[in-house]
C-alpha cells in the first residue's frame, strides 16, 4: 500500500516534469491560442472528469508534439479573470484555438480521439478545385461552398482559407483559381457559390468577401426554405436563433404535401427573418403541447421565439393555409401578437399547506407586499417529489403569517412563467425568493432542508416572519431568554 502510494507519488512527480501539456497563465495564454492550432484544456484541480482526461491529455500532447500543435491547459481556480473571458462555466472546457479564434472540441476524451481529430484539424480545411473535379466537388455534400478567385487575389484565398478553418465542421469548403472551372461556374471572380441539395440548388456571393459577409450569405442560404424538422437537424435551427414556424400534420396526411406547398411562399417572404418547418405531429405531439397547442387538430401552426423561449401557437379553430397564416406571421412579425402563456385554472379555494401558483395569477401574487418562496417544479421530476413534504412543512411552519410570507409551488409543466418574471426556468427543482417591496428574484442554492429553508428565509424576508406560533411560546417567552433555555433546545 505505501509503496504503491510512494510509486504514484514519484511518477505523478516523473510526469509534472516531463509533461508535453504546457501551463498556461493570462500572460503565456496569448502566445498558445494565437498558433495556427492549438488545443487548450480549462480545468480545475477537483474535477473529476478532468482527473479523469488527464493522462489521455498527457499521452495525446507526446503525440501531437511531433506535429508540432501544443497541447496545453489553464488552471481556472487560478486564472479565475482569464476563464470566465473565454466564458468557460464548466470543467473541462476543450477549445481548439486557431489564431487566437477559439471553437469548441467536439472530439472525444481518450488519446487516440484526441490526436486523431487534432490531426484533422490540421489538414487543410478547404479543398482545390480544378475544372477535372469541379462537378464532383459541388455535389459532394448537402451544401458546399466554392470561392473562385484569381490566381493574384491572394487576400480573397486567405479571408475565405481563415473563414473555412473555424467553420470547417459545418460545410464543406473549396477553392478554385482555374480559369477553366471558373468558367464552368460561370462567375466573375472574386464569387463565392453555395451548392446545396435543396430549394434553388446554388447560391451567389459575387464581389469581395470578409468574414462577416460570408458568415451572414452562409446562414442564409444553407437553412432550406421549408424542411422538416427532427432531432437530426434540430441544433441547426436553435443554432440559428431565428424565430422558427412549425406547421404540425402528421407525416402520413396525405394532404401534407399540398399543405406544405401553400406556406412555402410565406416562408419565402420572410426568409433569413423566420425559419419555416414542417414536423410530424403524430409523432412530436409534445412538442405541439409545449407550444400551448392542443391534439389533436392537425394542421396546426405555431412560431417560437427561441431566442425569448415564447410561443405564439395560431388559434387552432383557424384554417392552416396560405392566407391564414400569411397575415398571422405578418402579424408576428410586425410585433403585434402577444405570446401565449399557459396557466392551470386559478384555484378556488388554497387548500394546500403552500399557495398553488398558476401563471394566471402570477402577477398579482408578486405584486403583493409579501415575502414570496416558490418551487417551480414539474410532477414527473423525482427530487421535486422528495422535496413535497419537506416544502409543505415549510408552508405549514408560516400558515399563521400567510399575511407576509407566501410559500407558493407553480406546476412549470403546466403554467409558463411569465415574461414579466424575468427569467425562465431550465431545471426542476427551481426555488425563487423575492423579498417583499423588492423586484428582485433570488435563486435559493442551498440545501433543500427544512432548516436551511427556515434560515434563508429569517435572513432574507423583509417582513418579520417570526411571530411565536402558539400562545404558550408568547407566555414563555421572557423566561425561555433569561433562562436561557431557548439556547439548550
Ligand atoms: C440570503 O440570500 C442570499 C442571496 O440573496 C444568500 O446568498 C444568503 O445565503 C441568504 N442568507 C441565508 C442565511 O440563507
Amino acid at each position: 500500500m505505501r509503496a504503491a502510494t510512494l510509486l504514484s507519488v514519484l511518477g505523478a512527480v516523473a510526469a509534472a516534469s516531463a509533461s508535453d501539456v504546457a501551463d498556461l497563465t493570462a500572460s503565456t495564454f496569448a502566445d498558445t491560442a494565437n498558433q495556427p492550432l492549438a488545443l487548450i484544456e480549462f480545468f480545475a484541480p477537483w474535477c473529476g472528469h478532468c482527473k479523469a482526461l488527464a493522462p489521455h491529455y498527457e499521452e495525446a500532447a507526446t503525440i501531437l508534439k511531433k506535429d508540432n500543435i501544443p497541447i496545453a491547459k489553464v488552471d481556472c481556480t487560478v486564472e479565475t479573470d482569464l476563464c470566465s473571458s473565454q466564458g468557460v462555466n464548466g470543467y473541462p472546457t476543450l477549445k481548439v484555438f486557431r489564431k487566437g479564434v477559439p471553437t469548441d472540441y467536439a472530439g472525444t476524451r481518450k488519446t487516440d480521439g484526441i490526436v486523431s481529430y487534432m490531426k484533422k484539424q490540421a489538414l487543410p480545411a478547404v479543398s482545390e478545385v480544378t475544372a477535372s473535379n469541379h462537378d464532383e466537388f459541388k455535389t459532394a455534400d448537402k451544401v458546399v461552398l466554392v470561392a473562385y478567385a484569381d490566381e493574384s487575389d491572394k487576400s480573397t484565398q486567405q479571408t475565405f482559407r481563415d473563414f473555412a478553418d473555424i467553420y470547417r465542421d459545418e460545410y464543406l469548403f473549396g477553392l478554385s483559381t482555374d480559369a477553366a472551372a471558373i468558367a464552368a461556374a460561370g462567375v466573375t471572380p472574386p464569387a463565392v457559390v453555395m451548392y446545396k441539395t435543396f430549394d434553388e440548388g446554388r447560391n451567389d456571393l459575387e464581389g469581395s468577401i470578409d468574414d462577416e459577409s460570408l458568415l451572414a450569405f452562409a446562414k442564409e442560404h444553407s437553412v432550406p426554405l421549408l424542411d422538416e424538422i427532427s432531432p437530426d437537424n434540430f441544433a441547426m435551427y436553435a443554432e440559428a436563433g431565428l424565430p422558427l414556424a412549425y406547421i404540425f400534420v402528421p407525416a402520413t396526411d396525405s394532404k401534407r404535401e399540398e399543405i406544405v406547398k401553400a406556406i412555402e411562399p410565406v416562408a419565402r417572404e420572410h426568409k433569413g427573418k423566420i425559419n419555416f418547418v414542417w414536423i410530424d405531429a403524430n409523432k412530436f405531439a409534445d412538442h405541439a403541447k409545449s407550444l400551448n397547442l392542443q391534439e389533436p387538430t392537425w394542421p396546426a401552426f405555431a412560431i417560437q421565439n427561441i431566442q425569448e423561449m415564447t410561443k405564439f401557437p395560431l388559434d387552432q379553430s383557424k384554417t392552416v393555409d396560405h392566407a391564414t397564416v400569411s397575415a398571422f406571421v405578418n402579424d408576428f412579425a410586425a410585433g403585434k401578437i402577444s405570446p401565449s402563456i399557459k396557466s392551470q385554472k386559478v384555484p378556488a379555494v388554497q387548500d394546500e399547506p403552500v399557495f398553488v401558483l398558476v401563471a394566471d395569477e402570477f402577477d398579482k401574487v408578486v405584486a403583493e407586499d409579501k415575502d414570496l418562496f416558490v418551487e417551480f417544479y414539474a410532477p414527473w421530476c423525482g427530487h421535486c417529489k422528495k422535496l413535497k413534504p419537506t416544502w409543505d412543512s415549510l408552508g405549514e411552519r408560516y400558515a399563521n403569517v400567510k399575511d407576509k410570507l407566501t410559500v407558493a409551488k407553480f406546476d412549470a409543466t403546466e403554467n409558463d412563467v411569465p415574461a414579466s418574471a424575468g427569467f425562465r426556468i431550465s431545471g426542476f427543482p427551481t426555488i425563487k425568493f423575492k423579498a417583499a417591496g423588492s423586484s428582485e428574484w433570488v435563486s435559493y442554492e442551498g440545501d433543500r432542508s427544512l432548516d436551511s429553508f427556515v434560515e434563508f428565509l429569517e435572513a432574507n424576508a423583509t417582513n418579520d416572519i417570526n411571530e411565536p406560533d402558539n400562545l404558550e411560546a408568547e407566555l414563555d417567552g421572557e423566561t425561555e431568554v433569561k433562562s436561557g433555555r431557548h439556547d439548550e433546545l
